[in-house]
Order: C-alpha cells, then sequence, then structure tokens
C-alpha cells in the first residue's frame, strides 16, 4: 500500500458513521458499530498484503490456492479509545498478534508520556496495524510510531475512524511512510485539539465515561 491516505467512501461505512457521530447514539450502539465499522475498515487496511501459494486438495482434486505471505501481522492499540477498534478486527484476523501503546500528555510541555509499551516480537517481519479511532493533533500517533519504529517495525498502516487535516499532516511530515486508512477526513480541530465536527470523545462515548 503506497497512498498516504485513503478515505474509505463505501455506503455502509459512511451510514454507520453517521449513526456514530449522532449525538444522540446509545453507549452499546455507538460500540456495536465501531465494532462493525472496524471490520470493514480492516478490510481495506490490508488490501494488497503479500501473497503466497499453498497446495491443497479439495474435493475434487489438488491445487495451488492463494494464503497470505509471511509472519501473521501485529495490531497495536494506541490505549485506550484504540481497544474499541481491536475486537472487530480479530475476528477478521483471528490469528493477529496484539499489542498496546499507552501514552499521556504531559500538562506542561503537552508532550505525551509513555507509561505502557507491550508489542509482539519479531516486529520487523510483520505488517503493524496501528489503531486509534481519532486522529487528531497527530501527537500520540506520531509519538505511538517512534516507538513501534524503535521495536523494530518496518511496514506499518495506520487505521482510525476519523481524521483532522492537522493530524494527517503531521502524520506526513513524521512518517511519510505509514499509510493511513479512515472512514472520514473532517474539517479542522477545535481550540481543546478536539475533531469538528467529529463525533465527540471517542472513549468516552465508547465506554460510557464522561
Ligand atoms: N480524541 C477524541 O476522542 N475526540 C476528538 O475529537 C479528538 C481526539
Amino acid at each position: 500500500m503506497n497512498d498516504h491516505l485513503t478515505v474509505v467512501t463505501h455506503p455502509l461505512v459512511q451510514h454507520k458513521l453517521t449513526i456514530m457521530r449522532e449525538k444522540e447514539t446509545s453507549t452499546a450502539k455507538f460500540r456495536q458499530l465501531l465494532r462493525e465499522i472496524s471490520q470493514l475498515l480492516a478490510y481495506e487496511v490490508t488490501r494488497g498484503l503479500a501473497m503466497t501459494t499453498k497446495s491443497i486438495e479439495t474435493p475434487m482434486g489438488p491445487m495451488d490456492a492463494p494464503v497470505i505471505e509471511g509472519r501473521k501481522l501485529a495490531l497495536v492499540s494506541i490505549l485506550r479509545a484504540g481497544n474499541g477498534l481491536l475486537d472487530g478486527m480479530l475476528e477478521l484476523i483471528p490469528s493477529a498478534r496484539v499489542g498496546f501503546v499507552g501514552l499521556y500528555r504531559d500538562e506542561e510541555t503537552l508532550q505525551p508520556v509513555q507509561y505502557y509499551f507491550k508489542v509482539p516480537g519479531e516486529l520487523g517481519d510483520r505488517l503493524t496495524i496501528a489503531v486509534d479511532p481519532m486522529l487528531a493533533t497527530g501527537n500520540s500517533s506520531v509519538a505511538a510510531i517512534d516507538l513501534l519504529k524503535g521495536a523494530g517495525a518496518r511496514n506499518i498502516r495506520f487505521l482510525c475512524l476519523l481524521a483532522a487535516p492537522e493530524g494527517v499532516a503531521r502524520m506526513q511530515e513524521a512518517h511519510p511512510d505509514v499509510p493511513i486508512v479512515t472512514a472520514a477526513l473532517d474539517e479542522r480541530l477545535n481550540e481543546n485539539g478536539y475533531i469538528v465536527p467529529g463525533l465527540g470523545d471517542a472513549g468516552d462515548r465508547m465506554f460510557g465515561t464522561q
């Protein structure tokens, strides 16, 4: 995958996203839709994976049949909202390995600080898909990708539900080798770093916190 930004315009994705954006949508419905959309986005983000063949026997005879080449891919959730994308993706890619990156924002420097990092081994041999529903300022996404590269990842893709132009620009500048797949590119960030029109705080909406 070489295109830097892919916006998935499929009608099912767009329709589900609209329901998620609505402020009256319940936590349960939001979570269910996120799970469904995550599978549709997972389908897109895994497009173009390297393939090989294996010899199999169908009831009718032998065939060389296509299978995905290489090591099991790695899904890396950027905590905490990234976890909302994991379950659906794992249903589609059950053999994927899973990692977690935890970052918080230092109130004085406003820079992301790592508080948790656990990723699968041999990351350099795996397609690594970092997931976070909201690509807003891009600060935590860029920091997470820095950490993944530091751990050896060389083939990274980033999957989100919504992106702001500011976040996409920041990612493109810092990590031009990392393609981004999203369901929508929204207008802008507001003064608090929230995506407008967006859907609010993704973590709060999926976990029912405030
Ligand atoms: N994180 C969110 O949850 N929502 C935004 O709009 C931006 C960052």
